[in-house]
């Protein structure tokens, strides 16, 4: 088959880039290289998909591309471009928000309409629940973003969805809850406290940090992606929590690095910030149910691998 990815040179993406190679498929990816963090990152995971096989990129905006040549002889589409992060969605930035995960979304999702794809994977974000009315959180729960990060990835859900019932367009929706592992964004909390302790920096925690996250590993969403696009008759529109299926707070989860790195590590308290909610969690069930999908990797497993991630990089 032949995969287009888009968002291909990031965290997720070039993870699923490299399982989809791995399995012998054909794949194109696309990705603008955008500054939100050091494109040098973006550059050095896209070495390692040459490396691993070899991809047909093409360095463009969704905005603006030729979607009808990305598309061209494309099965099935893995929509993972998007502008991440809850914390930088405010104030003028959040325009560039508005045009990655809606606009972008849309184009996609109309240029799809005309094509011969089978599945479209659309990237979407436990942040679309808010402080949800109960935990751990279902798919029925009302969705009551607390961020404007979470607006866009809840527009650009509704928009899979509305094609998907309007025309058929062939979407399933991932709701991701907190990613980690190898190749995390810089911006995300565990490269962060991680980076930290290496460097014997004090951790900063924002807020107390009583918040609870439902982390969840790359390889686990990775095969979520995988189930997502090849599980036969999975109907158009459906959305699925994509969760770790571990809650742990971030005072845990430093002091649970201080053992993986094996000594202590110091923190600093910085003021809480908008938009971040309390707690997450997600219930698997109807993963389980429509894509046969489970988590694999705890979080001890998946930090551990992160940890050993990030030393390999710093030397
Ligand atoms: C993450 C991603 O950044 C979003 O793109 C994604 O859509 C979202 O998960 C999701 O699940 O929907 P977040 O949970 O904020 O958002 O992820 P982290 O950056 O890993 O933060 C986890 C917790 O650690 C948050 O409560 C945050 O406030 C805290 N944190 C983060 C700190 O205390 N210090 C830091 O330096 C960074």
């Amino acid at each position: 088959m032949r995969a287009l990815v888009t968002g291909v040179a990031g965290f997720v993406g070039s993870h699923t880039a490299e399982a989809l190679l791995a399995l012998g498929h054909d794949v194109r990816g696309v990705d603008v290289l955008t500054d939100y963090y050091d494109p040098a990152l973006k550059k050095d995971n896209l070495r390692l998909l040459q490396d691993a096989g070899g991809i047909d990129f093409v360095q463009d905006d969704l905005l603006t591309t030729d979607l009808d040549r990305l598309l061209d002889g494309v099965d099935v589409v893995f929509h993972l471009a998007a502008q991440p992060g809850v914390r930088a969605s405010w104030q003028t930035g959040f325009a560039v928000y508005a045009d990655a995960n809606v606009l972008a979304t849309q184009r996609l999702l109309e240029a799809t309409r005309q094509s011969a794809v089978q599945r479209l994977v659309y990237a979407s974000s436990s942040s679309v629940y808010g402080r949800a009315a109960s935990y751990p959180t279902d798919e029925t729960t009302p969705t009551r973003p607390y961020s404007p990060y979470g607006v866009t990835k809840l527009a650009g859900e509704h928009l899979c969805t509305l094609y998907a019932d309007n025309y058929g367009v062939p979407t399933v929706s991932l709701r991701y809850f907190t990613v980690f592992g190898p190749r995390q964004r810089p911006d995300m909390a565990m490269n962060r406290f991680i980076a930290a302790a290496l460097e014997d920096r004090p951790i900063g925690i924002y807020g107390d940090g009583t918040q609870i996250r439902d982390f969840t590993y790359v390889g686990d969403v990775v095969a979520a992606n995988l189930a997502a696009a090849f599980t036969p008759d999975v109907p158009p529109g459906t959305v699925v929590n994509v969760a770790g299926g571990g809650s742990i707070t971030v005072n845990e989860l430093v002091a649970l690095l201080g053992t993986v790195v094996g000594r202590p590590v110091r923190t600093q308290l910085q003021p809480a910030q908008p938009g971040d909610v309390q707690r997450t969690g997600g219930t698997v069930d109807r993963a389980q149910q429509v894509l046969g999908w489970k988590p694999q990797v705890s979080v001890p497993e998946g930090l551990a691998a992160q940890v050993a991630w990030q030393r390999s990089r710093a030397v």
